[in-house]
């Protein structure tokens, strides 16, 4: 038996706009066991950003309980969360989010520097996950001077770099055109299948679910199929 790593229950989340209530997440269930690969679909406003946030521990749920690794969040301090969610999980979206006067190379060194590793390792690291996401030629690139694909991968390598159990991805094919998307899509895969990352993808694109093992359908904020 698989280990439970993350565990909704009951979740609500409810966005408060002025006098207006949103209900984004309308009692959703899910469990995520160690070596998942699940894509969350569903059509636009559907609820999928919202529910990859709140198992991110991004944003708390309105109502109901989220289990990450055997910790309920609502009972955990602003830093003991934090400090578990920069442990274990790990995320990639559309937007690659890297520092444009920074190599490919320091984007993925940053975010090791700011933890307690002597920079022997963490350079070390950084070359070790580049080199993963087949990048070892690409190092000293800026990220204009890479391709559209090239620098998701570089997001994905510092996504690595702390070694995270659970990678979270936003639509990461979204800026993509459909062959990059695929690559995209097949290193995720081999990060799950030969580093035994657990996998949480949000897609609206039902060929790229198809790489996922399990789905989830989210329609007007409820799940309507989920196949886990
Ligand atoms: N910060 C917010 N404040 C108010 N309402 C919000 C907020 N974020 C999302 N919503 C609403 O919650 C619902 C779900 O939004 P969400 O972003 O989760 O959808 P989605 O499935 O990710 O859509 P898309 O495919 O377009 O990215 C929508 O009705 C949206 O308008
Ligand atoms: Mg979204």
């Amino acid at each position: 038996m698989k280990p439970v790593l993350l565990d909704l229950e009951n979740v609500w989340k409810i966005y408060q706009m002025g006098e207006v209530e949103v209900p984004a997440l309308k009692g959703v269930s899910v469990q995520i066991k160690k070596g998942d690969f699940v894509a969350i679909i569903g059509s636009s406003g559907s609820g999928k950003s919202t529910l990859l946030n709140l198992v991110g521990c991004l944003d708390i749920p309105t109502k109901g309980k989220i289990v990450l690794k055997n910790n309920d969040i609502s009972k955990l301090s602003e830093s003991d969360l934090a400090s578990l969610r920069g442990k274990t999980i790990g995320f990639i979206f559309q937007q690659y989010n890297l520092l444009p006067n920074m190599t490919a190379f320091q984007n993925v060194l940053l975010p090791l520097e700011l933890q307690e590793m002597s920079d022997h390792d963490a350079r070390k690291q950084a070359e070790k996950v580049l080199k993963l996401v087949g990048l070892d030629t690409h190092m000293r690139h800026l990220p204009s001077q890479l391709s559209g694909g090239q620098q998701q991968r570089v997001s994905i390598a510092r996504c690595l770099a702390a070694n995270p159990e659970i990678i979270l991805a936003d639509e990461p094919t979204g800026a993509l055109d459909s062959i990059t998307g695929k690559e995209v899509m097949e290193l995720l895969e081999k990060l799950w299948k030969e580093e035994g990352k657990t996998i949480i993808m949000v897609t609206h694109d039902l060929h790229l679910a198809s790489y996922a093992y399990d789905k989830i359908e989210l329609k007007d904020g409820k799940v309507v199929e989920n196949n886990k």
